[in-house]
């Protein structure tokens, strides 16, 4: 049967470290909040001229050596990211050129926090019905470049971070190592607006004014107590769906990955599996939440510190903007 693995995983983090103090010279907030409300304690930012193309070929190429590919190895590439160097073309096809590669596909993914598990499904999907032996999936975001860096905007500001992460994923006939198992995907757009950036959009004519940059709307919008109230119901319960649909219990997961979208939520969500720290990923202290790098940041921190070994059995869960969520399940 013809499956996918994971062939090597890559990331690259901004040497900059922004310091919950840091944001405090700039807006009315406090260590102290932050840290409470979310357990971040810092995150990375770009510096001006670095684009979120830019970090995200970055991580590919980390993803590739430790592949044992070259950059011509790869036969198409997907692209998750909200926070693309351009509004079009997307950020695949930047990548495609900076990694030289004329010619290879590129589709870009925009799906919010959840980008990364739905990218991870469709390029399993390409792998398994034959189109492609090898992919490049990349989850990258520059949030600095879109937040209100003031008392205005702090509610979000104080969250996101910069980042990249990658994996090269390739075909595979032999079930009983390395692959990737199952994917489960979900949505609710009744929730669209609870968490947004709503211009500029074609919603409205013309699609970017002054009042729009007067009024803030070009920033996040975040209703934060209804994503917190989807987000510790709706990851639990993907993660549960996909663990019982393989026939799979909580206690034999070696490790899930969830989206860093803040850790109070991660906290819920290993309770509520009641699983233990150890079997939780988590770095949001140290990066914040990287929307859809954050997955992939974790999983190839954790493979390089052999925290992950190859054929643990790993879960990647995910829940964000559309409301989207979701899961999949992988032998590493
Ligand atoms: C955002 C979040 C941390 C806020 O925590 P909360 O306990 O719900 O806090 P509230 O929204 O009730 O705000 C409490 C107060 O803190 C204030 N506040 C908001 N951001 C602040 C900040 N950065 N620093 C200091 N005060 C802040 C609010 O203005 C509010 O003040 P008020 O009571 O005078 O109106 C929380 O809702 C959350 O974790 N939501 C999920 C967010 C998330 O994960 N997003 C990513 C999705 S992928």
């Amino acid at each position: 049967m013809r499956l996918t693995r994971v062939a090597g995983t890559g990331h690259f983090l901004p040497e900059r470290v922004v310091t919950n103090q840091d944001l405090a010279a700039l807006m009315d907030t406090s260590d102290e909040w932050i840290q409470e409300r979310s357990g971040i304690r810092e995150r990375r930012f770009v510096d001006q001229g670095v684009t979120c193309s830019n970090i995200g070929t970055a991580a590919a190429k980390v993803a590739i050596a430790e592949a044992g590919w070259e950059p011509s190895d790869i036969q198409f590439i997907v692209f998750a990211t909200l926070s693309p160097d351009m509004y079009f073309p997307g950020n695949g096809v930047l990548l495609q050129r900076e990694l030289e590669l004329p010619g290879v596909g590129a589709l870009d993914v925009r799906n919010q926090c959840t980008g990364f598990v739905y990218g991870l499904a469709v390029a399993d999907g390409l792998v398994r019905m034959g189109l492609y032996n090898r992919i490049l999936l990349v989850g990258a975001e520059v949030q600095s470049a879109g937040l209100s860096m003031d008392t205005a905007g702090r509610d979000t500001a104080v969250l996101f971070g910069d980042g990249a992460g990658a994996v090269c994923l390739e075909a595979t006939d032999d079930s009983d190592r390395s692959h990737i198992i199952w994917h489960h995907l979900h949505a609710d757009g009744r929730h669209a607006e609870q968490l947004c950036i709503r211009h500029p959009g074609s919603a409205v004519k013309p699609w970017l004014t002054k009042d729009m940059i007067d009024e803030g709307t070009i920033f996040p919008y975040m209703n934060g107590r209804e994503v917190f109230r989807h987000a510790v119901k709706c990851f639990p319960q993907v993660i549960e769906e996909a663990l019982e649909r393989q026939g799979l219990t909580n206690d034999q997961v070696d490790m899930v990955i969830p989206h860093q979208a803040n850790q109070r939520i991660t906290e819920a969500v290993r309770k509520r599996l009641g699983l233990p720290e150890r079997k939780v990923a988590s770095n949001i202290e140290r990066v914040g939440n990287t929307t859809a790098a954050s997955i992939p940041i974790a999983l190839s921190e954790l493979v390089k510190a052999g925290t992950i070994t190859r054929g643990n059995l790993i879960c990647l869960a995910a829940f964000g903007s559309g409301f989207t969520w979701g899961a999949n399940l992988l032998r590493y």
